[in-house]
């Protein structure tokens, strides 16, 4: 059972010469464990990246700490993947190789190993045709869906995804958040996602985190006990929906 906990963590960032800060974080304390799907909205600003970061082991808190499985965490590690709100691809290789150089970072040595999922991931994200292209020759979309299947491919503990989602048309952002579900429910590993899509939090996450901005704090820590899969235009969801809307509209008030 893998559990991810952020304890009482605050994190300010250093603007001109250490004049002024930015208090981007304030007390943010949180547990997920295996089989949960955090959904985590708010608006722009707030410091949702700023935990992805932190929990990927990017930047590191000014207070309060993060562990996995009580381990602090020091650093970036292939078992915390993260998916970037802008597309982050090695620009001179190739989709494929993109894609493989991933599995072989995680340690896979043959070929055998990773190939057949290379295969399907790139069938998934639509992308057998390009595999041959680089970056620059993607269109947005293509490039964060590459993007996506790149941190897939590795099966991390934690799956952490700023926005994945953001730059796609409506069919194929329906169809990877199916995908997203598809894995998370085969893995059964923990997922963290930031959105800006109602809906999308809702479809998703067994959990919705709002948060509230300037310092970023949680507003309210939710549960989503809807069963899969779910409609968006049942009762329940738009109620659900009504609510999240709610309490953002009175964030944006307050502040
Ligand atoms: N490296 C940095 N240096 C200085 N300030 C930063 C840095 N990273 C983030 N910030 C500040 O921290 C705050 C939170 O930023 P963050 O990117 O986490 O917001 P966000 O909720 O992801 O916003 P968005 O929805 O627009 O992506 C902002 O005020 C931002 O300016
Ligand atoms: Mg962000």
């Amino acid at each position: 059972m893998n559990i991810l906990t952020l304890n009482h963590v605050h994190k300010s960032f250093a603007r001109t010469e250490g004049e002024d800060v930015t208090q981007a974080l304030s007390d943010i304390t949180f547990t997920v464990k295996d089989g949960e799907f955090l959904s985590i909205v708010g608006p722009s600003g707030c410091g949702k990246s700023t935990i992805m970061r932190l929990i990927a082991g990017l930047i590191f808190p000014t207070a309060g700490t993060i562990t996995l499985n009580g381990e602090i965490i020091k650093g970036t590690d292939t078992e915390r993947g993260m998916v970037f709100q802008k597309p982050t691809l090695f620009p001179w290789l190739t989709v494929k190789q993109n894609l493989d150089f991933t599995a072989k970072m995680k340690g896979y040595t043959h070929k055998a190993d990773y190939e057949s999922e290379s295969e399907r991931l790139l069938e998934l994200a639509g992308l057998e045709e390009f595999r041959n292209d680089f970056p620059h020759q993607l269109s947005g979309g293509m490039a964060q869906r590459l993007a996506l299947i790149r941190t897939m491919i590795n099966k991390p503990r934690v799956f952490l995804l700023d926005e994945p989602l953001g730059a796609l048309d409506a069919f194929t952002r329906m169809n990877m958040q199916d995908e997203i579900l598809k894995l998370w429910q085969r893995s059964n590993h923990i997922v963290l996602m930031v959105t800006h899509d109602i809906d999308e939090a809702l479809y998703l996450g067994t959990r919705i985190i709002v948060m509230a901005p300037r310092p970023g704090r949680i507003r309210e820590d939710m549960k989503n006990e809807m069963p899969y899969p779910r409609v968006r235009t049942s009762d329940e969801f738009l109620q659900m929906r009504k609510r999240v809307l709610e309490m953002l509209n009175f964030g944006q008030i307050l502040n």
